[in-house]
């Protein structure tokens, strides 16, 4: 089965056709950081407005690249939820156009899940169930995948996600937007342990994570030191602050793993393409036992061949959408479209 899947709910605008759920045929992105650099992050406006303009395009790409046109492809699918409301909603009606003129079923897709099916394109033999530490922008979750439409969130953070407490972070270290990258650079050049910072928990909770106490540290050591006009060692906090965060993440996920008794992990999420963490998750995971599973770098990051992924496995366990299907800002990745709606096909 063939399909076209779509992804815009954040700053990429992206389109890929993908067979049965793990061959990608087709993999087009089309990336806004450069126009959001100038801002210091994504201007939700602006967002959409690019998605509008380069959605055909990327479209048009991926089934170029593919070999297919419309009319060959099987199913029409989108990410519908979570994401910024402006920008998501681009992609769903693009998508609903399509399902509707061409008469093919559509397949709203919950943006997490399709980062968590990258995994399924990187790693044949994947299947549920496992355990998965998805570390992305707005997300940071332990997720227990019990099947391939089938979750269980057993730790989540409780403000900051652990992509946000990198941007944050990396601003008041000076760094450019997107800051999760130029901290994961820079922190190849410092020392780690120049600036202890603190490993916060979450009392009675031990899988939940706090990551806005650890990047509160880190702008305040960065104020005081500007304050009393004394040099920042701004490599050195970057690796600093990732050594900080790969340690909570690892630590938590390893426990969560074998207090519920998994032996096969996954990370997912864009986070996940951060060296820092790849490197210690593996070390750890071959010290314990552990098989893990982390996608590649170009699979890491909002991309719609994951989409297409996990829409197949939607395809299967029957979750279509109707005419009616809208966007949502916010949605639990337990949770299922459209339960109620009437379905396409
Ligand atoms: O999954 P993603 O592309 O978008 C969301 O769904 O949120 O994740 C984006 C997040 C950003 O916060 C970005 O800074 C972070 O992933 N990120 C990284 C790295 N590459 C991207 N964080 C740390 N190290 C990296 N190498
Ligand atoms: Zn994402």
């Amino acid at each position: 089965m063939k399909i076209l899947a779509f992804e815009s709910s954040c700053d990429e605008t992206a389109a890929a056709v993908v067979e049965d759920g793990r061959r990608v045929l087709s993999s087009v992105i089309h990336t806004q950081v450069a126009e959001h650099q100038k801002y210091g992050g994504v201007v939700p406006e602006i967002a959409s407005r690019r998605h509008t303009e380069n959605i055909i395009a990327v479209c048009d790409g991926a089934l170029k690249q593919a070999g297919y046109t419309l009319a060959e492809v099987d199913a029409i699918a989108v990410t519908a939820a979570p994401g910024l409301i402006g920008a998501v909603l681009v992609g769903v009606n693009f998508a609903k156009g399509l399902a509707m003129a061409m008469n093919k079923p559509l397949i709203p897709v919950h943006h997490i899940r399709g980062h968590i099916a990258a995994n399924y394109i990187a790693h044949p033999d994947l299947k549920p169930p496992f355990l998965c530490l998805v570390v992305s922008g707005g997300h940071s979750h332990i997720v227990e995948v019990r099947d391939y439409t089938d979750f269980r969130v057993i730790g989540r953070t409780r403000d900051d996600a652990a992509g946000e407490a990198f941007d944050k972070a990396a601003r008041s270290m000076g760094f450019s937007y997107p800051g999760g990258v130029q901290i994961d650079k820079a922190a190849k050049k410092g020392d780690a342990n120049k600036y202890p910072l603190p490993h916060p928990t979450v009392d009675g909770s031990p899988y939940d994570f706090s990551f806005s106490g650890l990047k509160t540290a880190v702008i305040n050591l960065a104020h005081r030191a500007e304050q009393k006009g004394e040099p920042l060692d701004a490599d050195s906090l970057a690796a600093s602050f990732q050594k900080t965060v790969c340690e909570i993440l690892t630590d938590r996920f390893l426990s969560a793993a074998k207090a519920f008794g998994y032996t096969t992990l996954a990370v997912a999420g864009g986070v996940s393409a951060n060296s820092g963490l790849r490197e210690k998750m593996e070390a750890l995971c071959r010290d314990n036992g552990f098989k893990l599973h982390i996608p590649p770098l170009s699979l890491c990051g909002d991309n719609a061949a994951m989409i297409g992924s996990q829409a197949f496995f939607e395809f299967l366990s029957g979750n279509l959408a109707g005419f009616d299907l809208n966007g949502r800002a916010g949605m639990d990745i337990c949770e299922n479209f459209n339960e109620n709606s009437q379905k396409l096909k």
